[in-house]
C-alpha cells in the first residue's frame, strides 16, 4: 500500500513543506508581508519592558506623577498598534489563502480524473477523500499561523535576547542556558510526532473509507441487518483514531510542559541573580524590571514553538500525503510517436492480445491470453464465456481504461496505443454492466455519451434505448436522479446507461452485458432498436442470454481467457459443447430459440467455469 507510515520515517518535513512553493508563489508577496508586519508586531511588544524601565528609573523614583501618565499613554498607544498590526496581518492571509487551499484542491480533482482505472482499484475512496478535505485543511492552517509565527517566534527571541544581552549580559547567559536542551527535545519531539501525525491522517483516511461504503452500501446494510456489525467495524476503527489522538495529544503535553518549566526555573534563577546584583547596587532597579519583563514577553514566543512544530509536523504529512496522489503517473497519451504499426484491417482487431492487472501475484496465469479476434467493419459480435472469464476486462481494453500488456488492439487500422485518448473514447462508445449515473438531471447524464448532442438526438437516443419512462418522470428529461441515479429502477438506470452509449452515434460500440436488468418485454422492445443502432457501428456486445446473441452476426466464446471458438449461434450450438451448456444454462427453461436447450450430455462434458471455484 502506498500510504503506509513506516515508509516516511527518514524524511526531512522541510522538504516535504518546499514542495508547497508553486501553490505558495502566486501569493508570496502578500504572504511575506504579512509575517514583516507580525514581526513588526512583536517586536513593539518587547518596547513595553523599555518603557517600564524608563519609568521606574525615571518619573516613579522622582515620584513625578506626570511622568508616569504619559509613561502609561506610550504603553496604551503601543499596544492599539500592536493589535491593530495583526489584525492587519490577519486580513492579508486570510483570502489569498483560501485561494491557495482552492486550486490545490482543484488539482487534486483534475488529476484524481486522469489517474488510470488501475490507481483507483489500489486507492480506497476515503484515503482519496480524506487528502481532498481534511489534509488540505491542514495545510492553510499551517500557511496562515505556523509557518508565519515559527519566523515571527524566531525573530522576536533573537532581539528579544539582544534587548536582554544589552541589559545585563551575565543574566542573559543564565537565560539562554536551557536554550540547548530545549533545541534536543524538540527535535526528538519532532521526529516522534511526525510519525503519530502520519498515522493519524491515514487513520481518517480509512474511517472516511468505511463511512463512504456504509453509506453506498445503506441497502446492503440494512437488507441484511448488518448495521451492527458495521457500526462495531466503525467503532474498532475510531477507537483506533481516538488512541493515535491520544498519543498526539500525551507527545505534545509532554514538550509543552518541559517547553514551560525549563524557561520558568532559568527566569527563576535570573530573579535571585538579579536581586543579588541590585542589593550590591551593581545593577538598577529600572533595568531588573525591564530585564524580567522582556523575559516574560519572550516566554509565549518560546512556549508557542512546541504546538507550532506540531502543526508544521501536520502539515509536512498532510503534503506527503498529497503529493503521493499528486505523484501517480496520470493515463499518458503517447500521441505524437507515430510508432510504424504494421497494417490491420479495417473494423476492430485485436492480434495477440495479453492482460495481467497491474497487482496481479507475479507469476499468475494472465488474465487474457492470446486473443486473437477481427470485428469487420459494421459487424456485431457477441462475447460470450462463464463468469469470470475476461469479458468485462476484454471489452474494458478496448476505450484503454486498462492498457494491455501485451499484442495490440486495431480500429480501424490504427494500433489504439498511438492514439490520443480523447479521439478514442470520441470513437469509441461503452455500456458497463453496472450502469452509472450521476447526480445530475436525466438529460446530463445521457448527454455525457457526446458532448454537444441536441435535445434531437437525445431523444433519439432514448428512443433507441425505449426509455420512454423518461416522458413520465415528473421534469422530464430535467428529473434529477439522485446520487448514482439510485431513485430509478434497475431497468431504468440500464436504459439511461445504453442511450448515453449511443447517442453520440459512435462508430464502435462495446456493451457490457447492457439488458440484463430488463424484463422480456422491454428487453425485445430494447433488442428492436438496438438492432438499428448495431447496424450502423461495429460493436461488440457482451451477452449472456440467448436472446442478446441473437442481435450478434457472429459469436466469440471465451474461456479462462482465450478465445476458444469464433462462429455463428448455431455453428457453435452444433460444436461447442461449452456454449451450448453456457446458452442452456444462462435460459433455465428454455429461451425464445429453441435450439439453445442444450444436450444433458453436452452439458457433463463441459468443465465447470472457473469463476466458481
Ligand atoms: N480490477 C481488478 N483487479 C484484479 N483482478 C481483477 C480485476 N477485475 C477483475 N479481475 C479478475 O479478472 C478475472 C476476469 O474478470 P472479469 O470481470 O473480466 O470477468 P467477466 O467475464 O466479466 O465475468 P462476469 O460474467 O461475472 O461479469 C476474474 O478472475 C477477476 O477476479
Ligand atoms: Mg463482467
Amino acid at each position: 500500500m502506498p500510504q503506509k507510515p513506516a515508509e516516511h520515517t527518514d524524511r526531512s518535513a522541510v522538504r516535504s513543506l518546499l514542495r508547497l512553493w508553486p501553490y505558495v508563489r502566486p501569493v508570496r508577496v502578500r504572504l511575506f508581508t504579512a509575517a514583516f508586519v507580525a514581526i513588526l508586531a512583536s517586536c513593539l511588544s518587547l518596547v513595553i519592558p523599555l518603557i517600564l524601565k524608563w519609568m521606574v528609573d525615571g518619573p516613579v523614583a522622582d515620584r513625578d506623577p506626570g511622568g508616569v501618565w504619559l509613561g502609561a499613554l506610550y504603553l496604551l498607544l503601543l499596544g492599539i498598534a500592536e493589535a491593530v498590526l495583526f489584525g492587519f496581518r490577519r486580513w492579508l492571509v486570510a483570502r489569498p489563502l483560501a485561494g491557495v487551499e482552492a486550486s490545490m484542491r482543484a488539482d487534486l480533482y483534475r488529476h484524481l480524473q486522469r489517474l488510470p482505472v488501475a490507481f483507483h482499484d489500489r486507492w480506497p475512496s476515503g484515503q482519496l477523500l480524506s487528502r481532498g478535505t481534511t489534509d488540505l485543511m491542514l495545510l492553510r492552517m499551517f500557511l496562515a499561523f505556523p509557518l508565519t509565527f515559527l519566523v515571527v517566534n524566531a525573530a522576536t527571541i533573537l532581539v528579544g535576547f539582544l534587548i536582554l544581552f544589552a541589559q545585563d549580559w551575565s543574566l542573559g547567559l543564565v537565560l539562554l542556558a536551557p536554550a540547548v536542551p530545549l533545541i534536543i527535545l524538540c527535535s526528538v519531539f519532532e521526529t516522534k510526532y511526525s510519525l503519530v501525525a502520519r498515522k493519524a491522517q491515514d487513520q481518517v483516511g480509512d474511517l472516511t473509507t468505511v463511512v463512504e461504503e456504509s453509506v453506498l452500501g445503506i441497502r446492503i446494510v440494512k437488507g441484511f441487518g448488518r448495521h451492527r456489525s458495521q457500526a462495531k467495524a466503525f467503532k474498532a476503527l475510531s477507537q483506533r483514531l481516538r488512541s493515535t489522538e491520544l498519543g498526539k495529544a500525551r507527545l505534545l503535553a509532554g514538550i509543552w510542559a518541559l517547553i514551560t518549566t525549563i524557561p520558568e526555573l532559568a527566569i527563576g534563577a535570573a530573579l535571585v541573580l538579579g536581586t543579588v546584583q541590585v542589593a550590591d547596587g551593581s545593577l538598577s532597579a529600572g533595568t531588573l524590571v525591564a530585564f524580567l519583563s522582556t523575559a516574560l514577553a519572550l516566554r509565549w514566543p518560546v512556549e508557542s514553538i512546541g504546538f507550532l512544530l506540531a502543526m508544521s509536523q501536520e502539515a509536512a504529512t498532510a503534503t506527503d500525503r498529497y503529493f503521493e496522489v499528486m505523484d501517480a503517473a496520470e493515463e499518458e497519451d503517447t500521441a505524437g510517436a507515430h510508432v510504424k504499426a504494421p497494417e490491420a484491417p479495417a473494423g476492430m482487431v485485436f492480434e495477440g492480445v495479453e492482460f495481467r492487472y497491474p497487482d496481479a501475484e507475479p507469476g499468475s496465469p494472465p488474465v487474457l491470453a492470446r486473443i486473437d479476434l477481427h470485428v469487420r467493419p459494421g459487424e456485431t459480435m457477441a462475447l460470450v464465456g462463464g463468469t469470470g472469464s475476461g469479458k468485462t476486462t476484454l471489452t474494458a481494453l478496448v476505450p484503454r481504461l486498462h492498457e494491455v500488456t501485451g499484442g495490440r488492439i486495431a480500429l480501424d487500422g490504427e494500433d489504439i496505443a498511438t492514439m490520443e485518448r480523447s479521439r478514442l473514447r470520441e470513437l469509441v462508445s461503452v455500456a458497463f454492466e453496472e450502469p452509472t449515473l450521476f447526480s445530475a438531471t436525466v438529460g446530463e447524464n445521457v448527454l455525457m455519451g457526446a458532448e454537444g448532442a441536441d435535445e434531437d438526438q437525445v431523444r433519439r437516443a432514448l428512443a433507441v434505448a425505449q426509455a420512454d419512462f423518461v416522458d413520465r418522470l415528473p421534469q422530464g428529461l430535467d428529473t434529477e436522479v439522485g446520487e448514482q441515479g439510485l431513485s430509478l429502477s434497475g431497468g431504468q438506470r440500464q436504459r439511461l446507461a445504453l442511450a448515453r452509449a449511443v447517442v453520440g452515434r459512435p462508430r464502435f460500440l462495446v456493451l457490457d452485458d447492457p439488458l440484463s436488468a430488463l424484463d422480456v418485454h422491454t428487453e425485445t422492445l430494447v433488442e428492436a432498436a438496438l438492432r438499428q443502432v448495431l447496424e450502423e457501428t461495429t460493436a461488440v456486445v457482451v451477452a449472456h442470454r440467448p436472446s442478446t446473441v441473437m442481435l450478434a452476426d457472429r459469436v466469440a466464446l471465451l474461456s479462462e481467457g482465450r478465445i476458444t471458438a469464433v462462429g455463428t449461434h448455431q455453428e457453435l450450438l452444433r460444436s461447442n459443447a461449452e456454449y451450448a451448456w453456457l446458452m442452456s444454462g444462462a435460459e433455465p427453461g428454455g429461451g425464445p430459440d429453441p435450439l439453445t436447450t442444450g444436450t444433458p450430455a453436452a452439458a457433463q462434458q463441459v468443465p465447470v467455469e472457473e469463476g466458481t471455484r
